[in-house]
């Protein structure tokens, strides 16, 4: 009699048990991939609005609006298929500019140097690696206005012979308008020349590492950090520590429950 009842408690508890493990392993580990915003697709992004709320890019927001070269990108971004891609230097890129600056440049000359810093085509940051096995890539500015891609594993390099600097966090990169903060002003070579001194940073630098936390964090209200933080990523491991907690504790008022019930029954 003891006996049978103690069995039966136990495929009782096994039971249970085994049903709460089944059922708490095959709930959904979390609701994935939630937009904030469920967009209906409206296509249209306001570049003026967009530089002047990021960045601070105001110098080249500035240089943007006295050349016109905003039309340009805004009626690419509006018109086109192929979209925008926008390399936009942070205002402390331009201060940094002394040897060659940016002053006597001719007004033609300021437009095509703010042309070459956008490609008229979409290129997410994942398509960058591929643009590196392509050679040189033409800007807006016109065909001898090319900039190279490299690859530096993972971490992708523009190249424009006087510049060299890194992509340093996407601002905008939802088709068809991508805009991506660089550490430098991107100077052509088909205005500065092929005379390139030897050190590669003409400006006094601004350490790199300084530069990048700001940036990360102005980023962070920009649709692009909302969307890293919603990312399933980090959820997985809160969420199935969460799980087995939850089942210990489960586990235990069963049990407490079941051993009552025995209690009672005995
Ligand atoms: C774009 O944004 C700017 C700045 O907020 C505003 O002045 C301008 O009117 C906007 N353009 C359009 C077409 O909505
Ligand atoms: C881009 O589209 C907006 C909204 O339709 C419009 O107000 C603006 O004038 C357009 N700008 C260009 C340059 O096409
Ligand atoms: C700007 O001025 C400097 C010094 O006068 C000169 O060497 C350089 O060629 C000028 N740059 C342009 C683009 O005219």
């Amino acid at each position: 009699m003891e006996f049978s009842r103690i069995s039966v408690f136990s495929c009782c508890a096994l039971l249970l048990c085994t049903t709460l493990v089944y059922g708490q392993a095959t709930s959904p580990p979390a609701p994935v991939a939630l937009s904030p915003t469920p967009t209906p697709a409206p296509a249209y992004v306001n570049l003026t609005e967009l530089l002047s709320v990021a960045g601070p890019f105001h110098t080249f927001l500035g240089y943007l609006e006295s050349t016109k070269v905003i039309d340009t990108f805004q009626n690419q971004a509006n018109n086109t298929e192929q979209g925008i891609t926008i390399f936009v230097p942070k205002d402390n890129a331009f201060k940094g500019l002394r040897k060659p600056s940016l002053s006597n440049l001719s007004d033609d000359q300021l437009k095509s140097l703010i042309l070459f810093h956008a490609l008229p085509k979409f290129y997410s940051l994942s398509d960058f690696s591929e643009l590196s096995t392509k050679g040189t890539i033409s800007t807006l500015a016109g065909g001898q206005y090319a900039l190279n891609f490299i690859d530096d594993s993972g971490t992708v390099h523009l190249d424009s012979g006087w510049s060299k600097t890194k992509v340093t966090s996407a601002v905008h990169s939802t088709d068809p308008v991508a805009i991506y903060q660089v550490d430098k002003v991107l100077l052509p070579e088909a205005i500065f020349g092929t005379n390139i001194p030897p050190t590669p940073a003409p400006a006094p630098a601004p350490a790199p590492d300084t530069d990048i936390s700001p940036a990360v964090a102005a980023d962070s209200p920009s649709a692009e950090s909302k969307e890293s933080s919603s990312s399933p990523e980090p959820s997985p491991s809160t969420s199935s520590s969460h799980r087995i907690l939850n089942l210990g504790i489960w586990r235990q008022v069963v049990l407490a429950i079941l051993a009552g019930g025995v209690g009672l029954f005995c």
